[in-house]
């Protein structure tokens, strides 16, 4: 059970593009803070409400409710990026003032030359991931190696200089091996001079983040998904950072008193964009009917998604590695035409059963998924209000995933749209009318 207080992670329980965004923003009415603490501008993030969309992937989802919001020490920025997402949401109505969102001093930054280097490997190298080429992976490599600039050092130019010349050391090398033009320490110096009083009001030591947050309960927004985690998901084919919900504290760069709530989004089916391992993938009509009826585009890359039935080994893998308290399934809708709907229950490699998500990736390739088929429900399933008035089979088909999971489905979401999520738990601090 959820304490009325208690902190909450929203993070991704598959590939990313689950939804969280959308539970985030529903969330933000019962919550003070809504804080990123991990990733970059490679999340792509939707709002819906009052007929109005809008997608953010740097700044915190709770932005557009007017909740305080923290870019965590975790995150890596591009502040130019940032200024850009300001300036659309300011043009949609939204102004992000320095009272309403901190930037911790400690985040890495990400430059053009991180982007670069991201884009000219992915063309480069025989064993792509399918970046979002915007600078993640190098930005993060730079981080563990001791090289980043970080967003506090932007105002000490003495220290701002000699950080930049120490990093291009190692980028004019790799930039050379690559075929790029060599950078110099006094045009980084300069385009971060100029960027840097844009973002300089809202940069905050930690200290003063902790001050700023109001009391009540904070929102982590998870990025990505536990499958892209760098270290629980198909390796090599992730993200850079951590996506599970106990990096929040770390990603935040504030100790928590107590680990916060993890309700995991998961797709009613699954989803994934760019290279690697999907063992539920379908190819066929049906893959494509998913794509369409989910609009399955990336927000960011306006690439494809691929599509598959759910998959309960990868849920399962997930909710080990992640401790989810419970899951909000979304796109229920999305299933509503089908006449039957497969479940994945386990894999099999060469024919013997495997008993869970393998780490290899040589098994993860050969894992062939062994499927359950559950009745569809033919109906529409957009906007019901509560659990008990949707159709007998779509109920059936929740509660044969909490059974293979091992863990409950708490909200459900049945459209875009702000409003339409049905609650299991009062808990959360919604609107009651919704609970079954
Ligand atoms: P995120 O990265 O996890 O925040 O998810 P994205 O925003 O990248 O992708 C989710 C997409 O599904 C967005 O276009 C949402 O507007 C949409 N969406 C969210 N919940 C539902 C739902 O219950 N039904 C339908 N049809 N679409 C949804
Ligand atoms: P949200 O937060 C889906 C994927 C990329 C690629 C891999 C590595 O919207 O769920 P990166 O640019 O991070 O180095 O790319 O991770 N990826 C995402 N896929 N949703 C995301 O974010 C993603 N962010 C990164 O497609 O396969
Ligand atoms: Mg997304």
């Amino acid at each position: 059970m959820l304490p009325k207080s208690a902190d909450i992670a929203v993070i991704g329980a598959q590939w990313g593009d689950e939804g969280k965004g959308k539970i985030v923003d529903a969330l933000a009415e019962s919550a003070g803070t809504t804080i990123r603490f991990h990733g970059g501008h490679n999340a792509g993030h939707t709002i819906v409400t009052d007929g109005r969309i809008y997608k953010l992937s740097l700044l915190p989802s709770g932005v557009v409710k007017g909740a305080f919001s923290v870019i965590g020490s975790g995150v890596v920025v591009d502040p130019w990026y940032l200024k850009l997402e300001m300036q659309r949401l300011a043009s949609d109505g939204i102004t992000v003032t320095p009272e309403r969102l901190a930037i911790s001093s400690r985040a890495s930054l990400i430059l053009p030359l991180h982007a670069e280097l991201d884009e000219v490997r992915e063309r480069a190298q025989s064993g792509a991931v399918g970046t979002t080429k915007r600078g993640i992976g190098p930005a993060y490599e730079d981080r563990v190696a001791r090289r980043a600039i970080r967003v506090g050092d932007l105002f000490y130019p003495g220290t701002l200089r000699e950080r930049i010349a120490f990093a291009i050391q190692h980028h004019n090398i790799l930039r050379s091996a690559y075929g790029l033009a060599p950078v110099t320490t006094e045009e980084i110096l300069q385009s971060l001079e100029a960027i840097a009083e844009f973002i300089r009001p809202y940069v905050r030591e930690a200290d003063e983040i902790a001050e700023k947050i109001p009391a009540g309960r904070i929102l982590f927004e998870g990025a990505q998904g536990i499958m892209l985690d760098v270290d629980q998901g198909t390796y090599p084919y992730v993200t850079s950072s951590n996506a599970v919900g106990s990096h929040a504290s770390t990603g935040l760069g504030i100790a928590l008193k107590e680990r916060p709530y993890v309700l995991a989004v998961a797709k009613a089916y699954t989803t994934r964009v760019g290279e690697g391992p999907f063992p539920t993938e379908l190819t066929d009509q049906t893959g494509q009917r998913l794509q369409e009826t989910g609009r399955e585009v990336g927000v960011n890359t306006g690439r494809s998604r691929r599509c598959g039935w759910i998959d309960t080994v990868q849920l399962r893998h997930a909710a080990l590695v992640a401790g989810i308290d419970s899951i909000a399934l979304t796109k229920l809708d999305v299933l509503d035409d089908f006449e039957a709907i497969k479940v994945c229950t386990g894999y099999t490699v060469d024919g013997d059963r495997i008993p869970g998500f393998p780490s290899s990736e040589f098994q993860q390739m050969q894992a062939r998924p062994v499927y359950e088929t559950l009745p569809g429900w033919r109906k529409s399933c957009a906007g019901v209000g509560s659990f008990a008035s949707l159709p007998a089979n779509a109920q059936a088909y929740i509660r044969r995933i909490e059974e293979l999971v091992g863990v409950p489905v708490s909200m459900v979401s049945t459209s875009p749209d702000r409003r339409d999520i049905i609650l299991r738990e009062k808990e959360f601090g919604l609107r009651e009318k919704e609970l079954a």
